[in-house]
């Protein structure tokens, strides 16, 4: 049995304004009915191949507790465990907290640990590559899932391959994990043609991940397993110690570990993958037609090109006349029009924003 680790922390401040400090991205409904956190958790749901999938770990904070049980409730999916962070500390720590927490419960557990705002539509492809990935597990590896590049994105990691992929979506080792680089080096290694994008989903043993954060993040045991042994249990939420919590170091997984550990698989994956890391992406993901158009309900595109027109709110109607290469996103309580191609701004904005108070 694999469980599900969904990591739900972040605040994906580059899909304001519908995403939002108190109700981010992956809780809205972006693309399709369900949000994008309930398709997460679904992906992970059901037994499928030789897949079995306990219920899984959240690991959120305090201010979206409510909304994670909720939201996993009305998808009708089991909300297993739900870790609150005191404080986000970045995944290092949040994967670390899991671990520490299933080693108590269930020691041989496998933990797929998993963003919950990605779009992946084709789970059976999916489900069929984190099956593949189980015989590197079983040799002690930490496994990543690839995706291949398409440009010189510095916001991702990067995977270099250790061998040619075939066909066959067996893993293969990695040479080294790059994340983040610069535009030059991103720019060296999309054209040097062996590596691929990290997903940003990993499988592993708990032994496994706890050898590594021993190996290469030592600094992080101590604070994290004191917060998880004095957890509070409050309404069925596992509250993690805050005073502990607070001297863990703010660092992602993929610094951490993922770059300094020499244990590295990578599945690589081909189906579509998405992190919807902006407008941009969610306006190309959600089909736009064949004059490149997106509008929502209560949107109203006239000789338009290549543009998203999104109201969210009630009773507001929004018309675009001869737009192109524009976002437009209308909330009740605030307007975002863009450039299409200046939609990673955004982050910008709402970081001035918030300086102004
Ligand atoms: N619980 C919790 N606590 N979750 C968190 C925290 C935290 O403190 N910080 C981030 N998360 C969640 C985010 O909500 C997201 O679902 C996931 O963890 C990854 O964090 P991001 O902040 O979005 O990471 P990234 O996009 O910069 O980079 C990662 O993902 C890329 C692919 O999208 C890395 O793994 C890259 O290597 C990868 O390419
Ligand atoms: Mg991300």
């Amino acid at each position: 049995k694999i469980t599900p680790c969904l990591l739900c922390g972040g605040s994906g401040t580059r899909l304001w304004p519908l995403s939002r400090k108190s109700y981010p991205k992956q809780f809205a409904s972006l693309i399709g009915e369900e949000s994008l956190f309930q398709a997460s958790a679904r992906r992970v749901s059901q037994a499928a191949g030789g897949l079995s999938f306990a219920p899984p770990l959240t690991i959120t904070n305090n201010d979206f507790r409510f909304i994670v049980a909720e939201q996993l409730t009305e998808a009708g999916i089991d909300p297993g465990p739900i870790l609150i962070e005191p404080e986000g500390r970045n995944t290092a720590p949040a994967v670390l907290a899991a671990a520490l927490y299933l080693a108590q419960h269930d020691p041989e557990a496998v933990m797929l640990v998993a963003p919950s705002d990605h779009l992946i539509p084709d789970t059976a492809a999916f489900l069929a590559s984190v099956e593949a990935g189980l015989s590197a597990v079983a040799r002690g590896d930490l496994v990543t899932f690839g995706i291949a590049p398409t440009r010189p994105e510095t916001g991702y990691g990067y995977l270099h391959l250790g061998a040619q992929p075939d066909s066959s979506g067996q893993p293969i080792a990695l040479h080294n994990f790059v994340e983040k680089p610069d535009l030059a080096n991103a720019e060296r290694m999309l054209s040097a043609g062996d590596y691929l994008w990290n997903a940003g989903i990993f499988l592993f043993r708990v032994a496994d991940i706890l050898a590594a954060f021993e190996a290469h993040a030592p600094e992080l045991l101590d604070p994290v397993r004191q917060s998880v042994t004095q957890a509070r249990s409050d309404l069925g939420f596992v509250r993690l110690e805050p005073e502990a919590w607070g001297k863990a170091r703010d660092i992602s997984i993929d610094y951490a570990v993922m770059e300094k550990a020499q244990n590295l698989s990578v599945v690589p994956f081909s189906g579509e993958w998405s992190d919807l890391g902006g407008w941009d992406a969610v306006w190309r993901e959600s089909g736009p037609d064949a004059q490149g158009v997106v509008c929502s309900d209560h949107a109203t595109a006239i000789e338009c090109a290549d543009s998203l027109l999104r109201s969210e709110a009630e009773g507001v109607e929004l018309v675009g006349i001869g737009l192109e290469n524009i976002i437009a996103v209308a909330m009740q309580d605030a307007v975002l029009v863009a450039a299409k191609d200046r939609a990673q701004d955004v982050k910008e904005a709402v970081a001035a924003l918030k300086a102004r108070g």
